[in-house]
């Protein structure tokens, strides 16, 4: 019986040693030290020894479940060792990978520019007034100076809600709506979306941008017209940027004009962007109409102003030279990007 148990003691420690997984750890256990484990089979046997044999098998027996039960703690200890090792170096950081780009997106170059204008006229002590893309008739239209029959309607067709109520085809009818509300002085831009119902080409969109412009006060002249724009339009192209205002036509203003600016790309000469011309025009403008004044309640023997009006995609291709307004709206990153 002793040797028997020398015999286990040599197999368990040896077989324990070689282990390198805990479920084979555990399964050892058993196979020696469990119920119907070796060891266990021996004791029950120990019944049949002499009482002077007995305490000394028993004695025995007892070191070598003692060592068996040290060698499979040394072993799991190291398994325990082993796993934590392997589980550091799985989770190991290398802290030299290139990282994974998040893109960011950005304002639309509409938008960049439409902030620069913004900002330009924030200065000059104007604020910015939004109003309704859905909008009476009588604001669009009428109260512009431009009733029911005006040959204007046929250059501004829009689509009607109903009679009375029209996609906007312009920002001036914000002029309106500020001179209701406000008494003078009035210094405002108001930047918005436009509808007519133009087929989409190079040049044309059913949707596209204006940026309105109203001053009232006492003793608004032409001048401060000229000289506001003159500002505007250095602030925005540089400081070499020339103006001129040549005579034009609109129902709401009296006098009215067009502002040009010199051609940044040949400086009046005459070239492609500019089609021989050496200008280019940029926005319409005027001396706010008697009537569109008093029929707003303010008195034009009071009070005078002035307006004007931009379209922002023209401003914005002419800044960068593109020659074909849909891109602005076929959000092509390849387009957007270069902004
Ligand atoms: N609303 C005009 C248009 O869309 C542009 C315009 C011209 C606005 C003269 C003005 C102005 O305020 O005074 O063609």
């Amino acid at each position: 019986m002793k040797q028997q148990l020398e015999t286990i003691r040599e197999q368990a420690k040896e077989a324990i040693g070689r282990v390198s997984d805990a479920k084979v750890l555990e399964d050892l256990r058993v196979k020696y030290l469990g119920k119907k484990g070796e060891l266990t089979a021996i004791l029950k046997q120990m019944g049949r020894l002499s009482a002077d044999e007995r305490p000394v098998i028993g004695q025995l027996a007892n070191e070598v479940r003692g060592d068996i039960e040290q060698a499979i703690a040394a072993t799991n200890e190291k398994l325990k060792e082993r796993m934590l090792e392997e589980k550091l170096k799985s989770e190991t950081i290398d802290v030299t990978m290139p990282g994974r780009r998040t893109m960011v997106g950005k304002k639309h170059p509409l938008f960049q520019v439409l902030d620069e204008i913004e900002e330009i006229f924030l200065g000059m002590g104007f604020s910015i007034a939004e109003g309704p893309e859905v909008e009476l008739d009588y604001y669009n239209f009428e109260a512009l100076n431009i009733p029911k029959d005006h040959p204007a309607r046929d250059t501004q067709d829009t689509f009607y809600i109903d009679d009375n109520v029209v996609l906007r085809t312009q920002t001036s009818p914000m002029q309106i709506r500020v001179m209701e509300k406000q008494a003078p002085p009035i210094r405002i831009i108001s930047p918005g979306r436009v509808y007519r119902s133009d087929t989409v080409d190079a040049t044309h969109s059913p949707v596209f941008h204006q940026i309105e412009g109203l001053v009232v006060d006492k003793g608004v002249t032409m001048a401060d017209l000229k000289g506001t724009l003159e500002i505007f339009a250095k602030r925005l192209y540089g400081e070499d940027a020339q103006i001129r205002f040549r005579p034009h036509h609109f129902p709401f203003t009296e006098p009215s004009a067009e502002v040009d600016i010199m051609c940044f790309a040949c400086h009046g000469e005459g070239c492609r962007l500019c089609k021989g011309e050496g200008w280019i025009e940029i926005l319409g403008s005027g001396m706010v109409h008697p009537k569109v004044l008093s029929g707003c309640g303010i008195d034009p023997e009071e009070y005078s102003g002035f307006a004007f009006g931009l379209g922002l995609e023209r401003i914005v291709m002419r800044r960068y030279n593109i020659q074909d307004l849909r891109l602005f709206f076929e959000n092509d990153l390849r387009f957007l990007d270069q902004f």
